[in-house]
């Protein structure tokens, strides 16, 4: 219930819109009503049952009152007055001449009530899913390991459309049909007491039965869409993986691994809907019992005239009850669908409400210019449990560069991410021009930082695009300086469409060293005063790295920056490196310090200059 309110609640501004619905939805269920209940006087002029001393009381225009007698009471006065003009010919048209308004209206005002309804079922949707990408993109780094990728795009797709298909779409059944069955009902019970409560007798148990059905469908819809998550990544990963997938035949691999999911995906589904579908024929068989009952029931009351009923006033009773069953059917089909909405919603709403474990302070200290030094002060780091960091310290002057270098698994991209935030330490601090980085605006503090990784992360979309992204008004002649600088103005140019080139998903259609050019142009534009460089050159052959090792030179003249070597080569100007093995500095220096000392550092240096 909780959740369902909450879903709702997307649909705030449009709060006004509720009113406005569930007058057309009133209106539409009353118009409908009148058509049924003339039923009766049209019986009544076709068996001739019309008895005119008992028409004789309508003689009098009645007072105007805002109640049923009224209306009532003036349909019979001017019944009276067309059987007296017309004959009975004539009433039989003035009836079906009332029937048709009627249902005109309770049509139109049914059309009504449904666009009403469906602009607050797109706000909803919509609103919903910018919520999840908005807090997803809040999110700290830590929270999107892969496992989570395929889950959380399922979440967003998916389980948004599950709550489409099923809560947004029972909002007409939650408020229509409750009022109809509520009206119906009244007038029915006008009708003849006895029998209406003879048939609510039933409505109790049709529930419950229903009820217990549906009580289970929530955990095996929760099942059901963490399975589609998986598909989802198992989806992606194909797709991104293709290449080597082929490569080492691993595609029968794959395949099983998908058919797995996929059959365990189909079992629950196939438990889900043999509840699912056993809703609506239970309430309808229930239903059509209930009218046997009547019509055994209040026949033979008829039959006896022991009741106030007449043979007209039975079948329009009939009539109209059978008018109660389907918004009824309705309820119980939206109650277990409802159920899986309601899953969906609690899966998306896990995520809106997953606290981001790095963010801003309220009140973030100033931060415009770098002027002094990053500062490591006993920094540590784990993931988990195991120490990833330890006890690292050192300083980073402005204008200066820091390598670091040592095998891999060392901890080196770990430290690198401490400085942008992407982690936080978990013992010691960082300190910027001597201010704890958890004291400034995440937003300010990134914005003093360039970052170029091994691999480059590009978008589809022009290269134009890629290179200014996340900065507002680039010139096309800023863009071509960066891109020049970068050693890719070159082949830019070369390709169809110069700046204006897509260049495919994840810049599929560019070779590796093109890539990274692009990453460094973007870098190179953004012209931050702090460079953070990760094996930028180490995935690249070595005709592309020398062109992409002379754009990141350019790149760092001037600037301070952390940079993270596979090659000892590349940074032998380096001020200072520190040698990284198992998360500590175990040898630190100059170039020419480190080689005379014995150590790591001369080892890695003899095996790389084979
Ligand atoms: N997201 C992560 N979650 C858990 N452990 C990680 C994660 N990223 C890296 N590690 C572990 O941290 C250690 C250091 O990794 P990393 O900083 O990438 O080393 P390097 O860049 O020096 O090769 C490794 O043991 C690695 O397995
Ligand atoms: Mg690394």
């Amino acid at each position: 219930m909780k959740t369902y309110l909450r879903i709702l609640s997307y649909a705030k501004p449009y709060g006004r819109f509720v009113p406005v619905y569930l007058l057309y939805a009133l209106l539409s269920i009353i118009f409908g009503l009148i058509n049924f209940t003339l039923l009766k006087p049209l019986f009544d002029v076709i068996f001739e049952q019309v008895d005119p001393a008992s028409l004789e009381q309508f003689a009098e225009k009645p007072e105007f009152s805002f109640s049923i007698s009224y209306f009532t009471n003036l349909f019979n006065y001017n019944f009276l007055q067309v059987a007296e003009i017309y004959g009975k010919m004539g009433t039989l048209f003035y009836v079906c001449i009332i029937i048709v308004v009627s249902v005109f209206l309770s049509n139109l005002f049914t059309y009504l009530s449904g666009v009403v309804l469906a602009k607050v079922r797109a706000t909803v949707i919509k609103r919903m899913r910018m919520d999840v990408f908005g807090k997803v993109s809040r999110l700290h780094i830590g929270y999107f390991s892969n496992e989570r990728k395929g889950d959380l795009m399922s979440k967003m797709t998916n389980d948004v459309q599950e709550v489409e298909n099923t809560i947004v779409q029972s909002l007409r059944v939650v408020f229509r049909e409750p009022a109809t069955i509520i009206l119906y009902f009244s007038v029915l019970f006008m009708m003849s007491v006895k029998l209406t409560l003879f048939t609510i007798l039933i409505i109790p148990i049709a529930g419950g039965i229903i009820g217990g059905i549906t009580k289970r469908l929530k955990k095996r819809a929760i099942q059901s869409q963490q399975s589609l998550g998986r598909i989802v990544n198992i989806l992606d990963e194909t797709l991104g993986g293709m290449r080597v997938i082929k490569a080492f035949n691993a595609e029968n691999f794959m395949s099983k691994k998908f058919d797995r999911e996929t059959d365990y995906y189909a079992g629950v589904n196939v438990n889900m809907a043999r509840k699912n579908e056993l809703a609506s024929p239970i309430s309808q068989f229930l239903g059509v019992t209930v009218v046997a009952g009547i019509l055994v029931y209040g026949g033979s009351l008829v039959l006896s005239g022991a009741s106030e009923l007449s043979a007209s006033d039975f079948i329009t009773y009939i009539i109209i009850f059978t008018q109660v069953l389907n918004p009824a059917k309705e309820i119980s089909r939206a109650a277990s669908s409802i159920q899986r909405g309601i899953a969906s919603a609690e899966r998306i709403f896990e995520v809106v409400d997953t606290p981001s474990q790095i963010s801003s302070p309220s009140q973030p200290a100033s931060l415009n210019d770098f002027k002094q030094s990053i500062q490591f002060k006993d920094v540590s780091f784990a993931y988990q449990e195991k120490k990833v960091l330890k006890n690292i310290r050192f300083s980073l002057e402005k204008g200066k560069t820091i390598a670091l270098v040592g095998p891999s698994g060392g901890g080196k991209s770990t430290l690198a991410d401490l400085v942008p935030r992407f982690y936080d330490p978990t013992e010691g601090q960082i300190l910027l021009d001597g201010t704890d980085l958890r004291n400034f605006d995440l937003k300010d503090l990134r914005s003093l930082m360039g970052i170029v990784t091994q691999e480059s992360i590009l978008f589809n979309d022009s290269v134009f695009n890629n290179i200014a992204f996340g900065l507002d008004n680039i010139t096309e002649k800023q863009v071509i300086e960066a891109a020049k600088i970068a050693n890719a103005h070159e082949f830019i140019v070369k390709m169809e469409n110069g700046y204006q080139t897509s260049i495919g998903e994840r810049g599929s259609k560019l070779s590796g060293g093109q890539r990274q050019r692009l990453s460094i142009a973007r870098a190179v534009l953004k012209n931050p005063p702090i460079l953070i460089l990760d094996e930028a050159t180490s995935a690249l052959d070595s005709e592309s790295e020398l062109l992409v090792q002379e754009a990141l030179t350019k790149l760092m003249s001037n600037r301070t920056t952390l940079v993270i070597a596979h090659r000892l080569s590349t940074i032998q100007h380096a001020d200072e490196i520190l040698v990284i093995e198992q998360g500590e500095i175990v040898q630190r220096g100059t170039h020419s310090e480190l080689m005379k000392s014995e150590g790591l550092y001369q080892k890695l240096s003899s095996i790389q200059s084979v």
